[in-house]
């Protein structure tokens, strides 16, 4: 296949979902992936003794431009919080011989193939190198220790890199992986954002680093796992635009990887569309008519909605810990004030000033298809961009449609509302080479993940959806062909107690 595949473009075609042509798959259980890393610790420190959490309301941290107070350094005791928030295991099941756990994050299919390792430069007690997180044992694993190679900016405290692992998503979703990994780190990306802001740190989501450069830092094997973002926070707020290296000289003996005998099945498709993106973005321009999703020809009554900006007191740690999947939706009317602050929390992410992935990010376009929600026509909509406004494409109820389109999942029928994440892919692409896709799925999960907070916070339900017919999603909004809807994540009412 992979001859086939020039582009991120290609990729996600190649990987559609056609209707009675998916391929039948046999889930192996005896080789179900492990969620967490294991590894011959030269060094492993628990989690540093958490402080007593500042009660922080969800929305004000959401609406906070920018983060954190610049020049407040990384301590130890917010470290603990941060990585819990961000990552946490909140349960754990065991069925049969394995172990089912659930974290802050969703994951597709609950196989959590991400992972977060810390470069810490500077930091109280700690020792500058790299770190593994172990989040089941709770603690972290010095891989290898490190000095400051010259030229590295000292006053940046840590940098969190979150990668993913193919096979770990690979055993259920086989060459579609890539597409999950990259919105579950999106997911995990913006928790761990949302803990630093908690923590008054500042902080700036990195897509833009050398990839050969973290993973020899990091002793991966690109052929397994590879890196997908990195968060730099504490000291000085880092300079967009230069390209990310790690900073460190590594030297002295190394922990190494315990693997356990485990048949992996590989994708070689995976590790090409990865390399795809490896060489950074290219510095195009962003013009209007490449970022257009819709079809030229696309009819409908349009006006403007402004939804409320509400003031709504949600619990953030509250929400991050009681956080689950909700899919038993009723289809009784949502209050406009409770759909205006979901919607608030998605159109209120807003991208970071002054780089090229900021200029990318215009190509993630959100839409949402609202039924039975107060003071709204059901409807297709598209979000103004940069405005608290609903641009509505198409009146009409999408819902049992695009459930049908979601592998015939039945209960998103009945969600209040639909949130569709799409983008131009061919116009991105020309633009910003196959590093613009990676970028616009982890922005789309971090969407997707404030959604999914604000809906816990509220006693709603809400669950992302990345099973689709791509084909037919496209047709049912008009979609133009170069066009894609990539993740839908549905919330509303739910069966039980209401907040
Ligand atoms: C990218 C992504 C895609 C998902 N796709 C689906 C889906 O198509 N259908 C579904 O029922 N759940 C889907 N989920 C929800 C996961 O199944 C759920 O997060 C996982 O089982 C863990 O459960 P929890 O979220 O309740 O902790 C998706 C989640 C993510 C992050």
């Amino acid at each position: 296949m992979n001859d086939r595949i020039f582009s991120a473009s290609d990729y996600h075609w190649s990987t559609s979902h056609l209707r009675n042509r998916i391929k039948p798959h046999f889930l192996d259980f005896d080789h179900y992936p492990e969620p967490f890393k294991a590894y011959d610790a030269i060094k492993k420190i628990g989690f540093p003794k958490a402080i007593d959490p500042a009660k922080k309301d969800l929305i004000d941290l959401f609406s906070e431009i920018g983060s954190g107070k610049p020049g407040r350094r990384f301590e130890p005791a917010s470290l603990s919080k941060v990585l819990f928030l961000s990552y946490g295991v909140t349960r754990a099941e065991t069925s049969g011989k394995i172990s089912f756990f659930s974290r802050t994050v969703p994951s597709a299919g609950g196989l959590y193939p991400c992972h977060i390792y810390l470069i810490v430069r500077h930091m109280e007690g700690f020792e500058t190198g790299v770190y593994y997180c172990d989040m089941r044992q709770e603690s972290l694993i010095l891989i290898q220790r490190g000095s400051f190679s010259e030229g590295d900016d000292k006053t940046l405290d840590i940098s969190f890199v979150i990668t993913g692992s193919f096979f770990n998503s690979a055993w259920k979703y086989r060459e579609r992986a890539f597409r999950y990994l990259l919105l579950d780190s999106g997911h995990l990306i913006e928790n761990l954002f949302l803990a630093l802001k908690a923590e008054g740190l500042c902080s700036r989501a990195d897509y833009a680093f050398d990839d050969d450069k973290i993973s020899a830092l990091l002793s991966l094997d690109n052929e397994k796992e590879v890196p997908l973002a990195c968060i730099h926070s504490g000291g000085k707020e880092r300079k967009p635009g230069k390209r990310f290296e790690g900073g460190l000289n590594l030297s002295g003996p190394c922990s190494k990887e315990i693997k356990k005998e485990r048949q992996e099945i590989s994708y070689p498709i995976l590790n090409h569309i990865y390399e795809l993106g490896k060489p950074g973005f290219k510095n195009g321009s962003v013009d209007p008519e490449s970022v257009n999703v819709l079809t030229l020809e696309s009819e409908g009554p349009i006006s403007f909605l402004n939804f409320e900006m509400v003031k709504a007191p949600l619990d953030y740690e509250k929400a991050v810990f009681s956080r689950r999947s909700k899919r038993n939706f009723i289809t009784e009317f949502l209050d406009r004030k409770k759909a205006s602050v979901l919607m608030e929390a998605a159109a209120g992410l807003h991208p970071e000033i002054g780089h090229l992935s900021t200029r990318a990010r215009t190509f993630l376009i959100l839409g949402v298809s609202l039924q039975n929600v107060e003071g709204f026509d059901d409807g297709f909509y598209l979000f103004s961009e940069g405005t608290s406004s609903l641009h509505m494409i198409r009146n009409g109820r999408f819902h049992g449609p695009l459930s049908r389109v979601c592998l015939d999942q039945q209960w998103i029928s009945n969600a209040s509302l639909n949130f569709l994440f799409m983008a131009n892919l061919s116009g991105l692409e020309k633009a910003f080479g196959p590093r613009g896709y990676r970028l616009i799925m982890m922005e789309a999960g971090r969407i997707a993940q404030r959604i999914y907070l604000a809906a816990t916070g509220l006693g709603l339900g809400c669950c992302g959806v990345g099973a689709l017919y791509d084909e037919e999603a496209q047709a049912l909004f008009d979609l133009n062909p170069d066009s894609a809807l990539f993740y839908v994540v549905a919330a509303g009412r739910i069966k039980g107690k209401e907040r």
